[in-house]
């Protein structure tokens, strides 16, 4: 038995029957070609979207590859070859450091940059998939296969390499363009209201601002476990959206281009008085109600049984059924 606390920023504690982390594509390969890749498995990355609700009775994988090497370089940009092991935000504080633009927005998220290419990470109106130009796999054969990014399928925060078939291919790198001269993405209101003062932003005030945004509304996993937002944003349909405009006039809404609106969910969740509401060890944040947290010895089904009664709440107050963004397993 291997307990699976330190893996999963819930804390959540549970055990997996075995554990095995690998350091190489050759590692990976290896182990695979000696038939120790056995059903059930499951293959996680920092555990920062994961809620578990049981013991995992099978083998959890988790990928040590590190290194991030440029592989193409004109004067405007620079393409790099990032290991699915190396964490995320070390990604975004080595692209601050060495001038290169595109990812800064990104700064601060939890976990690993194998998981930003399956989950396609976003915040402040940058996705991964915007600067992903290739993703490397490994499948459960051994067969090595590489993706360009027009092959990944990605939607909001969806890609090919989330659905049920694919589980059984792992990413081992992937490989990122970013620009070298300075381009930012400042319009999302509260980052420009964060550097309001700010005349001519930098790499360095841009991701300070938006680690200073993360810190006032998102709890540090290390004080309340939580695995960021729980819920993902519902997207309806432009005519039920002026239906529901007609009921709540004052309730906030992001034009997706395409006829569809998407509604932010922790304003659904705060209008069903859900906001800083606790049930048994588990809560509603009291700054950012789209993220439910551990109060401390939660089991996942503590968590579960919040989730399911705030989704009952805005299901039956908007009919709008808000789903889970984190992978319950
Ligand atoms: N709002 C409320 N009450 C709340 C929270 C939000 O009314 O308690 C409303 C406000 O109108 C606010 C709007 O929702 O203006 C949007 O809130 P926020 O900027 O915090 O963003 P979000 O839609 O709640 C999404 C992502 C976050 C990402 C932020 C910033 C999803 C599921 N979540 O949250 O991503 O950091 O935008 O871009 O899309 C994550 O995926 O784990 C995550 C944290």
């Amino acid at each position: 038995m291997y307990s699976l606390l330190p893996h999963n920023t819930f804390g959540i504690d549970v055990n997996a029957a075995r554990f095995v982390e690998y350091a190489s594509i050759d590692a990976l390969k290896a182990f695979i070609a000696r038939g120790e890749l056995t059903a059930p498995y499951l293959h996680i990355g920092a555990g920062s979207n994961l809620l578990f609700t049981k013991d995992y009775e099978g083998l959890v994988l988790h990928s040590r590859i590190e290194g991030i090497e440029v592989v193409e370089e004109d004067e405007r940009w620079v393409t790099l070859r990032v290991g699915a092991g190396v964490v995320w935000d070390d990604f975004v504080l080595h692209c601050v450091r060495h001038g290169r633009y595109g990812v800064e927005n990104l700064s601060l998220i939890p976990g690993e940059v194998g998981a930003s290419a399956v989950q396609n990470i976003g915040a402040y109106g940058v996705e991964a998939k915007d600067l992903i130009t290739l993703v490397e796999t490994v499948d459960v054969w051994g067969e090595e296969r590489a993706y360009r990014v027009d092959e990944c399928q990605y939607r909001y925060r969806d890609s090919r390499f989330k659905r049920a078939e694919n589980k059984g291919v792992f990413v081992t790198y992937v490989h990122f363009r970013l620009g070298k001269l300075p381009v930012f993405h400042l319009e999302y209101g509260a980052v420009r209201q964060q550097l309001a003062d700010c005349h001519e932003p930098t790499l360095s005030t841009v991701r300070q601002a938006i680690v200073d945004i993360r810190r006032q509304k998102l709890p540090d996993p290390a004080e309340w476990g939580n695995a960021g937002s729980f819920f993902m944003n519902p997207v309806v349909s432009g005519e039920r959206f002026e239906t529901l405009r007609q009921a709540y006039p004052d309730m906030p809404h992001y034009d997706l281009g395409d006829g569809s609106v998407k509604i932010p969910a922790g304003w659904l969740i705060e209008r069903c008085g859900w906001k800083g509401r606790v049930l048994g060890p588990a809560a509603v944040y009291h700054r950012q109600a789209l993220v439910l947290i551990n109060l401390g010895g939660a089991k996942g089904s503590d968590i579960v049984a919040l989730s399911d009664a705030v989704r009952a709440s805005v299901r039956d107050a908007f009919g709008i059924d808000i789903r889970p963004e984190v992978n319950m397993i």
